[in-house]
């Protein structure tokens, strides 16, 4: 093990540059470690974003040597080529400075996807009851664990060539709620997906899937919504 990384760092917005920095190199040292020993000791303006640390929160990604990864969960040893590393902010999403990543417009797709839960029931209802067991909840336990990292969407092709593609995160989502029993805004959230910059976009290569740091398959997830809009609009109802 050679005792400094040479890191280099994206510096500015769209228009800045990579700026090298040497870093002590640590057993099981993470990405996450070396940009928080760069902000610590080298250079206190440098900007990105984490919280949790431990893969929980979805803030940490960025693009490590060109691939998009939650950076509190990658060692680099795993991802070092030439005793270099090479970081920069997630791609397909503006920059707000440095290595953060601006996600609005990745969250307000997942709007756009209609992403949120709405039920009927108030506090005087009894709780519903969902077999664990019933297809419904296994296809929406697989889509669940999404932490909303922007790994996927920013892997993704489609999003690249047409910003408008509501991309896998927000899709995944969508399929989980189509799959929640519980859900009254199945209608509005079928005509959301279905349209141009829906699932139908998606060319199923599957980059998301293989990037997903929680092991998601959005790509099954999108699989399901075109199978439920195409029976939906055979059916008269979209
Ligand atoms: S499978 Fe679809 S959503 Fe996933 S990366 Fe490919 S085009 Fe994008
Ligand atoms: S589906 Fe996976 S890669 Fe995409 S936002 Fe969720 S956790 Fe991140
Ligand atoms: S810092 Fe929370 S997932 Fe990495």
């Amino acid at each position: 093990m050679t005792e400094n990384l040479k890191v280099k760092v994206w510096r500015g917005k769209e228009h800045g540059s990579f700026t090298t920095y040497d870093v002590p190199r640590r057993q099981s040292q993470t990405v996450l470690d070396v940009v928080t020993y760069i902000q610590r000791h080298l250079d206190h303006t440098l900007s990105y974003r984490y919280a949790c640390r431990v893969g929980m929160c979805g803030s940490c990604a960025m693009t490590v040597n060109g691939v998009a990864r939650w950076t509190c969960r990658t060692h680099v040893a795993k991802v070092i080529k030439n005793d270099q590393l090479e970081v920069a902010p997630l791609a397909n999403l503006p920059i707000v400075k440095d290595l953060a990543a601006d996600m609005t417009e990745f969250f307000d797709k997942w709007a756009r996807a209609k992403g949120q839960f709405k039920g009927d029931k108030t506090r005087h209802d009894d709780f519903a009851v969902v077999d664990p067991a019933s297809k419904e909840r296994l296809a929406a336990d697989a889509g669940m664990e999404c932490i909303g990292c922007g790994v996927c969407y920013s892997s993704c092709d489609v999003v690249s060539w047409r910003p408008d593609f509501l991309g896998p995160a927000a899709l995944n989502r969508a399929w989980t709620l189509v799959n929640d029993v519980r859900d009254v805004q199945q209608h509005e959230r079928l005509e959301a997906v279905a349209g141009d910059a829906g699932c139908h976009s998606c060319h199923t290569q599957g980059s998301c899937t293989e990037r997903c740091p929680k092991g998601l398959s959005p790509t099954f997830s999108i699989a399901g919504l075109k199978r439920t809009t195409a029976r939906a609009a055979i059916g008269g109802d979209l």
